[in-house]
């Protein structure tokens, strides 16, 4: 089967995009990064894509004054010129307007650094800690047009410590989503996931056995 041709679409650091970069350097792996797509000149992310030799594109959202759609206009137009199979947004900072959504209902992609639907929007692990939750991790999902919905591809728990910031949180959340979006993106690529009744039904994978219990009691 030939390999998806994916968009990573960025904002800022990268750090996710990356590990879907190396995911794709993998022989097996179904899908190969086309292009690196920022609404940023300067992410730190496009100079890394760029040094490892992929197609990256800047477009500049703040050229296209309010005209959220023109953007996304440009946005897509892109996407459609390389024949892009799937998007994943990977720290990309804008809201995308219904009609892109739209565009690639099934075919878009986001992760979000908590357990969807606890903690939407911004400043999650603040947000984790303050509720006093004991496990917390993060989520890829299909895009919808509502912020942070949409049918949940996978997720990854972490512990919460008593003592965490929430910087030392964000970090173990994001050591796992660096695991977690090339695991989500191999299983779409590879035309596993289809979603019934807004869940995702994965074929061929088994879901683990063992829960993820925090505080644990020692065992005897
Ligand atoms: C990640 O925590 C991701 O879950 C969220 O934005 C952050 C992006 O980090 N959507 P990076 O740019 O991938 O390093």
């Amino acid at each position: 089967m030939p390999r998806k041709r994916v968009a990573v679409v960025i904002s800022g650091r990268g750090s996710n995009m990356r590990a879907l970069i190396e995911a794709a350097k993998a022989e097996d792996y179904p899908a190969e990064i086309a292009v690196v797509i920022s609404n940023k000149a300067n992410a730190a992310g496009l100079s890394y894509a760029a040094a490892a030799g992929l197609a990256t594109v800047t477009i500049d959202h703040s050229l296209f004054g309010g005209d959220r759609e023109g953007f996304e206009r440009a946005l897509d137009r892109e996407l459609q010129s390389r024949a892009i199979d799937l998007v994943c947004l990977a720290g990309f900072m804008r809201l995308l307007t219904p009609w892109l959504v739209q565009q690639w209902s099934g075919r878009m992609l986001n992760i979000h650094p908590s357990l969807l639907p606890a903690f939407k929007g911004l400043h999650t692990h603040e947000a984790a800690l303050r509720a006093g939750v004991k496990i917390h991790g993060a989520t890829v999902h299909f895009v919808v047009p509502e912020t942070d919905s949409g049918p949940i591809i996978a997720q990854a728990a972490v512990a919460v410590h008593d003592h965490d910031t929430p910087q030392t949180l964000a970090d173990r959340v994001l050591a796992v989503e660096h695991r977690l979006y090339p695991l989500a993106l191999r299983l779409v690529a590879e035309g596993r996931v289809r979603v019934e009744d807004g869940r995702c039904i994965v074929t061929g994978i088994t879901a683990g056995a063992g829960a993820l219990i925090v505080p644990s009691i020692p065992g005897p």
